[in-house]
């Protein structure tokens, strides 16, 4: 193989295994060997510059954590958007349209193009030759911090751009985290105890500004194109509707939520349509943006000093109410960790009464000043747990008290200690009911076996009532122990049971997940029964066999290690294995398949395969069959005769294959 050839051969390795590092996060080498890799094609490019690939790695950072963020320039500045609060202030923001053209635009000529306001981050991407070169923050709106290599980590921004491209352009949009996933995450990091993300855009935020692009690249963010910089570079396109479709032409993903308004009579409605939707989508929104379709009129009416004039953001109303915070409650984790919730007088915030709001921990008590009395603001963001924002200083009159910290734990009376350089004060007796209690609730939650009938409620009363001190004394209930409870009967104590039966053979991630040992969340119970395969062999796994598992580091393996040698822990697994609970190796789900992520749907006539075997061969490589057309959906295969779901397909810019290419890609 001569020099060139093997350029060519390592562009396209590094590329690989740098995707499945960082974007997939299921590396098939070692880190070492990635890094011969790597530097091979680097001397080789050195060499023969000439010859290196347009699209080779080492022109991406990524392969090793940024020292620190740089700072680019936007060649034209990322602007904001001014804000309409009412139907008033969208009238008024046409008349101003009609006054700065001077009326000699007749009212039919304004057409508007009505987007989601998606609740993210903005970032600026610059393709050059339809390559990504350059990923941006908005930063001051002039100079924005450089995270490219963060922004090459998300799944669907294109590495590459399809199609006929421009030279230069650069494509502005939002990152973002789907409501489902910022739960997850947030599961994960109270597991780990970090402090939840208090809305997507946080969590977009603190995900992208990872100085190591790989902890980016394990965060689920998703990004959606809405503007491009120079409307002077996208040929062909005469105004904002019809950018969306190129772009999604060149294989940008555009959130095809869009409506074309030929009057603010239809803008309103647009408003009011999309404020009805609001809660199924899969993503928050905050709004509204509302944009002059075209783009010579755009030009027209051109920008002030902080945003332009030919759009503006809907907002909805903020999900913030104020109310007094009456005393505080110090709730003890799993983990002993000691939480600080605020008790609040009932407040509505979006249709939701709040009561209890989280305050995180002490730090965030002394950083926001809170005090018994004060008066303070309440916000609700989607799904996320209910949070104190921040004091109404005017409103205080001199009553108001400090909050103090405990000493000492409030259900078991334990000094409570905090670790230096950890933001969580802890009870640190590994016989605190409240602990044991929390773990229970955990094993039996979605996040752990998932048991019907063993909600929180349901734990708290078996373990008050002395029935359930421990995990294996899940699996030893019987009926009339249950039956007779308060509020239980025959049936909901059947009902139970008939869980609690169906639990004694998890597969040993969730397993493992479920006993809730510190620093182990799904992720890392994946990895154990993937190189693992027994519950045994993690039980007896070192130290040092742990830490060369790739993605389990010092804190979870050290925590594994001590966890598995509690002669507790040691004597529940022995009474489970009693009981005929054993965790089953080998069925996780695997993200190496053809498949794996994809959710296919079927339409038209299929000339080689039935319906029940395309369906079967989705399963068996690692797919799910979608019995709708979906957001979810990923892929249609599209059989002859295929109707309006191959057109509705194609409206939402989903992967289209015909029976052969499906084949192709699962290699029959
Ligand atoms: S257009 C000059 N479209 O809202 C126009 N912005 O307050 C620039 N945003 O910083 C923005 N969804 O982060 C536009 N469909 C959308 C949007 C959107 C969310 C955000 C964006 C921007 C902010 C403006």
């Amino acid at each position: 193989m001569n020099d060139a050839q093997r350029i060519r051969e390592l562009t396209a390795l590094v590329k690989e295994h740098a995707h499945r590092y960082f974007v997939l996060d299921d590396p098939l080498i070692a880190d070492g060997e990635y890094d011969r890799l790597f530097h091979e094609l680097l001397a080789l490019e050195k060499q023969y510059p000439e010859l290196a690939q347009p699209d080779s790695p080492t022109r991406r950072p990524g392969a090793a954590p940024l020292e620190g963020f740089s700072q680019v320039e936007h060649r034209l500045p990322m602007l904001s958007l001014e804000n309409a609060f009412s139907a008033g202030d969208l009238r008024a923001f046409e008349d101003r349209l009609f006054r700065f053209l001077n009326q000699a635009v007749p009212r039919e000529m304004l057409v508007y193009a009505a987007e989601l306001k998606i609740d993210g981050l903005a970032v600026e991407l610059v393709y050059e030759q339809g390559l990504l070169r350059q990923g941006s923050t908005r930063g001051d709106g002039n100079r924005g911090e450089d995270i490219t290599a963060q922004l090459m980590t998300i799944a669907t921004i294109p590495h590459q751009l399809h199609g006929d491209f421009p030279p230069l352009m650069e494509v502005r949009g939002e990152v973002y985290m789907e409501r489902q996933d910022l739960l997850a995450l947030n599961q994960e990091r109270a597991l780990n105890d970090l402090p939840p993300f208090a809305n997507p855009r946080n969590a977009a935020a603190g995900s992208l500004r990872q100085l190591d692009p790989a902890i980016t690249a394990a965060r689920p963010l998703k990004f959606f194109a809405y503007a491009i910089a120079d409307t002077g570079h996208a040929p062909g396109c005469d105004g904002q509707i019809q950018l969306l479709s190129w772009f999604l032409s060149l294989g940008l993903p555009v959130n095809t939520l869009v409506r074309r308004c030929p009057s603010v009579a239809e803008v309103i409605a647009a408003f009011d349509q999309f404020s009805a939707l609001r809660h199924a989508l899969p993503y928050e929104i905050d709004g509204m943006v509302v944009k002059v379709d075209s783009f010579a009129l755009q030009q027209r009416l051109g920008s002030k000093a902080r945003a332009p004039r030919w759009a503006i953001a809907c907002k909805f109303p903020a999900i913030q109410a104020t109310t007094r915070l009456l005393a505080v409650d110090f709730q003890v984790g799993r983990t002993g960790a000691i939480t600080p919730v605020a008790i609040l007088a009932p407040v509505e915030v979006g249709g939701v009464t709040v009561s209890r709001a989280t305050l995180h921990n002490d730090d965030e008590i002394q950083r926001k000043d809170l005090r018994i009395g004060d008066t303070v603001f309440v916000q609700r963001a989607g799904d996320v747990i209910p949070e104190v924002v921040k004091v109404v200083v005017e409103k205080r009159n001199g009553t108001e008290q400090a909050i103090a910290m405990p000493s000492h734990c409030p259900v078991c009376a334990h000094p409570l200690v905090r670790v230096e350089g950890e933001s969580a004060t802890r009870c640190v007796n590994p016989h605190c009911p409240a602990q044991r209690l929390r773990s229970l609730i955990h094993f039996c939650s979605k996040a752990g076996l998932d048991i019907d009938g063993l909600g929180k409620k349901n734990m708290e009363q078996l373990f008050t009532s002395g029935l359930v001190a421990d995990i294996p004394d899940i699996f030893s209930l019987r009926r009339e122990q249950l039956a007779v409870l308060e509020g239980w009967g025959d049936k909901s104590a059947e009902k139970a049971l008939a869980a609690i039966n169906e639990a004694r053979h998890p597969p040993l991630a969730k397993f493992l997940a479920a006993l809730g040992i510190r620093f182990v969340g799904e992720v890392t119970a994946a990895l154990l029964e993937q190189t693992l395969l027994s519950l045994e062999r993690v039980m007896d796994a070192s130290l040092e066999s742990l830490l060369e598992i790739a993605g389990i580091g010092e804190q979870a393996a050290s925590s594994i290690v001590e966890y598995m040698h509690d002669p507790e822990v040691r004597l529940w697994f022995a009474r489970l294995a009693q009981a005929g609970v054993v965790p089953q190796a080998g069925q996780a789900v695997r993200d190496d398949l053809p498949l794996s992520g994809q959710v296919v749907l079927f339409t038209g006539t299929l000339a080689t395969l039935s319906r029940t075997e395309a369906k079967k061969l989705v399963k068996d490589n690692g797919g799910t069959v979608a019995t709708a057309i979906s957001q979810k959906m990923t892929c249609l295969v599209a059989g002859e005769k295929a109707g309006s779901k191959l057109t509705k397909a194609k409206e939402l810019g989903k992967m289209i294959l015909t029976e052969q290419e499906f084949l192709h890609l699962i290699h029959r």
